[in-house]
């Protein structure tokens, strides 16, 4: 058996098996890295290495690599950005309004901040309805207070919840919000940012964009948003704003009643060439989205999206493991989860 090896993750230094992965050697020293599916399809638990040596098994982006395929090889020191653990907030509705014929935004506060990374989702139940999964997002040009979570909530006339808002949903009601969840959230890089996003897909996207924006100004931002229907184009408030803060490749698509400047087609008609220095963020029809990610994996550009579930959702592997060691309140074992 070979010599152990020393492994360095976040700057705590443990002792690692060859062989093993970084997943299983981290949480023999009861580290958890972030990481869902341990097959190499999810991306979730793609980390750093910042010197050494790893057998990345295939999956090396530039400097990243995927935790769970990626065995230990040698001493190394590795890194990955830690998330805010799940946590339970109580909240009330203070607005509904709505920004299309079909689509909603709900502003909610809650009793204390809770916490997320731009582009994750939240479980929100709104008092006596079924929980759905939304992505919190930012108001269309208006600066959003910490306190409160804006959510866009496409009106389905025969949504259990969505028909119901502005009727049996309006201010006032009690929700309780449970998060953060998923991995599509905007990660530190240099390299150019194309965000795709299809109707209420914008949600996450405008709040990766306002982050970037804020935070990482240097990026070149390529924003392309679609709907079907160019009634239904509610962002485009937010799309003056980009093109006013100095985005130029800023593009909204419609399949139906697209007129100057709007184009006609889908966002994925309008993909710029994708790169291995692109990093791509797709929200929205799964079509949309398994499309964007097979263009994006074809050119080796990293992908990032979550997916939008099935009605009945396990608990990730990452949230078992969370509540193995305590940390937080986690996600419960079967939920609902039409986004
Ligand atoms: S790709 Fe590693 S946990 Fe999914």
């Amino acid at each position: 058996m070979s010599a152990r090896c020393e492994l360095t993750i976040n700057g705590k230094s443990i002792e690692a098996n060859p062989g093993e992965t970084l997943i299983d050697a981290a949480l023999g020293a009861w580290l958890l890295i972030p990481h869902d599916c341990r097959s190499g399809q999810c991306e979730s638990c793609r980390v750093t290495v910042v010197s050494g040596d790893v057998d990345d098994h295939g999956t090396r982006i530039g400097h990243t690599v995927l935790a769970c395929q990626t065995t230990v090889s040698g001493s190394a020191e590795i890194r990955f950005e830690e998330l805010p653990a799940p946590v339970k907030r109580a909240g009330v509705v203070r607005e509904c309004r709505l920004l299309s014929p079909e689509i909603a935004e709900v502003v909610v506060t809650t009793d204390r901040v809770l916490d997320y990374r731009p582009g994750q989702y939240v479980r929100l139940k709104f008092a006596g309805f079924p929980a759905r999964e939304y992505s919190p997002t930012c108001r269309l040009v208006d600066e959003t207070d910490p306190s409160e979570l804006v959510f866009h909530i496409r009106l389905l006339p025969d949504g259990q919840v969505s028909s119901r808002i502005g009727t049996g949903i309006k201010p006032g009601h009690r929700v309780h919000v449970q998060g953060p969840f998923g991995n599509a959230y905007l990660r530190d890089g240099d390299g150019p940012l194309i965000l795709v996003a299809g109707g209420i897909g914008w949600a996450p996207v405008w709040s990766v964009a306002r982050a970037a924006r804020a935070t990482q100004r240097d990026r070149h931002l390529v924003v392309i948003a679609g709907s079907r229907d160019a009634e239904n184009l509610y962002m485009k408030p937010a799309l003056n704003w980009l093109m006013d803060d100095g985005v130029r490749e800023v593009f909204a698509t419609a399949e139906i009643g697209a007129a100057h400047p709007v184009l006609s087609g889908r966002p994925s008609h309008y993909l710029p060439l994708l790169s291995m220095e692109d990093t791509v963020y797709v929200a929205g029809p799964s079509g949309l989205v398994d499309l964007v990610k097979h263009k994006a994996r074809a050119a080796s550009a990293q992908c990032y999206a979550d997916p939008f579930l099935p009605s009945v959702q396990k608990a990730s592997m990452f949230d078992r493991v969370r509540r193995v060691f305590g940390a937080g309140a986690g996600a419960p074992p079967l939920a609902i989860a039409t986004r």
